[in-house]
């Protein structure tokens, strides 16, 4: 489980207090990225925030940024999201019918682009873009809110994706995305997910920093 990784969500974080908890991420080994939810009220039925937020929190932390846009037609607004820290931009399968460009577009400014699929898209959308794609995101909730029930059929998902990504020989990391708490955790690693986005277990959580320490241990790192 070495190389498996947290993507914290900070959709339901306190907004006020991002620094701080920035500075909690940094401190646990189990965190790899910061997830972005970006979100439009078109696309999902719902907004969040936008280029100008995530370009002002760069360079506040070291740690490397990973961006899902929940946006339509998102080629529009790529660039607003590249910064020293975004590592992927990520951006809906089911949000324009140029996703191949749209993933290029994202690799033209040096940054690795990902694919997302909502709960009712088959992995099939992705066939022909799957030897550019650096990241797959499943989505086991449907986008738009935070704090939503995990849909168990994402565990199917993962595997065919895991199976395609060995068959193919590709490197594309794996990702899960909505309702992942420690009770699930284990099962979606089983399934193939390599980096696990966690929203409000986490932030929302009685003890954030105590909660990250349950993920060290069990994606096997230890806190600082
Ligand atoms: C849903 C977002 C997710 C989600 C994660 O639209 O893409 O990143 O907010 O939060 P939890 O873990 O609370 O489902
Ligand atoms: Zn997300």
């Amino acid at each position: 489980m070495g190389t498996v990784k947290l993507s914290p969500s900070i959709l339901n974080a306190d907004f006020a207090g991002l620094g701080e908890t920035f500075r909690m991420f940094e401190r646990h080994p189990s965190v790899g990225y910061i997830h972005f939810d970006v979100m439009d009220g078109d696309f999902v039925p719902n907004i969040s925030f936008g280029a100008p937020v995530v370009k002002s929190l760069a360079g506040k932390t070291k740690l490397p940024f990973d961006v899902h846009l929940m946006v339509s037609d998102p080629i529009r607004y790529i660039e607003g999201y590249v910064t020293d820290n975004t590592e992927f931009i990520v951006a809906h399968a089911e949000s324009t019918v140029h996703l191949d460009r749209t993933l290029r577009h994202i690799k033209s400014f040096g940054i690795k682009c990902g694919a997302a699929l909502n709960p009712a898209t088959p992995p099939e959308a992705l066939d022909y873009v799957f030897d550019i794609v650096d990241q797959v995101l499943v989505m086991s909730v449907n986008p738009g809110f935070g704090g939503q029930g995990f849909i168990t059929s994402s565990i199917e998902k993962l595997r065919e994706l895991s199976g395609i990504r060995e068959e193919r020989g590709l490197g594309f990391k794996l990702a899960i995305d909505g309702g992942v708490d420690l009770s699930n955790i284990n099962e979606v690693i089983s399934a193939g997910a390599d980096i696990v986005v966690v929203g409000s277990a986490i932030t929302l959580a009685y003890d954030p920093d105590a909660e990250l320490c349950a993920y060290d241990e069990l994606l096997g790192g230890k806190s600082l």
